[in-house]
């Protein structure tokens, strides 16, 4: 099963014949990057890392920023070498064999799907959010799913705690705008909108704008007060959940995205050169960016963890937190930051400028939806690339006869996406979809350095630096990252991919073209 490699020259080829038209650069490319990468992660989750880790959350983003730049100068060698469709899982095809890159395209699900789910949640946030502040409250029964989430735990035997009595009593059953927002990307993408580089620029540069107006904002402000305890959770250990470490994983998600500059490869100039230019470059900048805003938030109105009445610590997203927030702003006393569903926003209400902030969300709610369809879009060409192997069934590859995209897959991807951004906390989502994308960069890792071992001649562009550490390492930081999720997460991947190995055993295995060839073959 190891031996079913796609040859890369037959991919290559493959590529060639059908190759779409060139026209990225490598200042398009980064902005496609940019544009991919800053949504969910930085508006919501910060809110998430400061319950995790406090102010010790600026080590987080720096961590999980370092584990995609290594991850990147990896994915940077194979996309400069295959500048192919269908990343990671092309990528592991072509070197590790059939089943190992069924896996990883497997997880790719996880992390564009579910991340699609979460960056809805986002936008919902961001959307009740403007809408209330407009003097529009949309019906708190609908806006979200904690409610139901208490229930279900209450149900499966969790303590009544007043916490999640709480949340039992004040939170909603279902998370309509977000369910709405993805009924809306995959309508579009149906119709075959796909972004162009121009309406992505003007997006990017929204959201570049409100970015900077926070930090412009809340940098001179900052008490360095707000700094102490710095890491009131600890660093965290392997066993998950909390601590620095903790939100450096669950922050991760912030950075994913980056890996869409890959997947343009077949539209790239020169992307031998560009590639490795626009990924690189994308996360750099973003980097900055983040360390700036997080910085900016704790300085000025502090992130320190809640704690429940009793003192203990309290899971981010769970329904205890939920109704542990609602109390506290019930009692009168102004909602923390950890609690905050748009954490951005909240920073600047409280900081006394609310019609920036307003702006800022407003900014969320025009630019958040292009990275549920990035998402989504990433998904569809994963599963097209899969089906066209021969590995999924070849409905799901279908092309609308009038709008010319591959439909089926669209739906399917959309319906999955929805279910989950319906009922699941944001913080959740992107936890699961962290675990997948944490698999696929492992692998990609692990496949540049059996590259090197098996084909040394072959031509390549760029060259990842001091490989033989730089893919180890990338490698370590994933594993790390993802031990550090909570078991939850890790669970996740391992049911999820224990449902591919069954599908991949009992349907996609005997399909396969390459298997096919090679049984001919013999
Ligand atoms: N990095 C993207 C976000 O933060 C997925 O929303």
């Amino acid at each position: 099963m190891f031996g079913r490699i796609k040859s890369l020259d037959a991919i290559l080829l493959t590529a060639e014949k059908k190759s779409l038209k060139r026209s990225l650069g490598p200042f398009q490319l980064t902005l496609l990057g940019v544009g991919a990468v800053i949504g969910t992660g930085i508006f919501v989750l910060t809110a998430v890392a400061a319950q995790k880790a406090g102010p010790g959350m600026m080590l987080s983003f720096m961590i999980a920023g370092f584990v995609c730049a290594v991850a990147a100068l990896c994915y940077s060698e194979l996309a400069s070498m295959v500048p192919v469709a269908g990343s990671a899982y092309t990528y592991t095809y072509a070197v590790l064999g059939e089943l190992p890159a069924w896996m990883v395209g497997w997880a790719l699900v996880l992390e564009y799907a579910l991340g699609a789910s979460a960056v809805a949640v986002g936008w919902s946030n961001h959307a009740v959010g403007a809408l209330a502040d407009a003097g529009v409250h949309f019906p708190g029964v609908i806006a979200n799913a904690d409610g139901l989430m208490a229930r279900v735990a209450l149900a499966f035997g969790a303590l009544p705690t007043p916490d999640l009595m709480a949340a039992q009593q004040t939170g909603g059953f279902i998370n309509l705008p977000a369910v709405f927002v993805v009924v809306v990307v995959t309508a579009l993408l149906i119709k075959g909108t796909t972004e162009s580089a121009r309406f992505n620029a003007v997006l990017v540069v929204v959201k570049l704008i409100a970015l900077t107006a926070f930090i412009v904002l809340t940098l001179p402000l900052m008490h360095t007060a707000n700094f102490h305890p710095f890491t009131p959770t600890g660093f965290g250990n392997l066993t998950g959940g909390t601590g620095v470490i903790g939100a450096a994983a669950s922050i991760f998600f912030a950075y994913v995205g980056f890996d869409a500059v890959s997947t343009a490869a077949e539209e790239t100039i020169n992307p031998q050169r560009n590639v490795p230019i626009g990924l690189i470059g994308s996360l750099a900048i973003c980097t900055i960016i983040y360390l700036a805003v997080a910085a900016g938030a704790i300085g000025t109105v502090g992130s320190q963890p809640v704690m429940s009445a009793t003192g203990a610590y309290l899971a981010s997203g769970s329904p205890e937190m939920a109704g542990r927030c609602a109390a506290i702003v019930a009692g009168g006393a102004t909602e923390p930051l950890v609690c905050s569903k748009h954490a951005l926003v909240h920073v600047l209400q409280t900081i006394g400028w609310p019609t920036v902030g307003w702006c800022v969300g407003l900014a969320a709610v025009i630019a958040l939806p292009s990275v549920v369809l990035m998402m989504m879009f990433g998904q569809t060409r994963v599963f097209f690339v899969m089906a066209r192997d021969g590995l999924l069934p070849a409905a799901f590859a279908k092309v609308h006869p009038r709008f010319n995209t591959p439909y089926v897959v669209t739906a399917v991807t959309g319906v999955f996406a929805l279910i989950f951004a319906g009922v699941l906390p944001v913080g959740s989502l992107a936890d699961y979809s962290n675990s997948g994308t944490l698999f696929a960069f492992a692998m990609v890792a692990v496949s540049v350095l059996v590259l090197r071992v098996k084909e040394p001649d072959r031509k390549r562009s760029f060259r990842t630096p001091l490989v033989w550490v730089t893919a180890p390492v990338a490698v370590i930081g994933c594993v790390v990252l993802y031990l550090a999720l909570d078991l939850a997460s890790k669970l996740v991947l391992f049911g999820w991919g224990g449902i591919g190995l069954l599908v991949y055993f009992l349907y996609s295995r005997s399909r396969s073209y390459v298997g096919r060839e090679l049984a001919e073959a013999e």
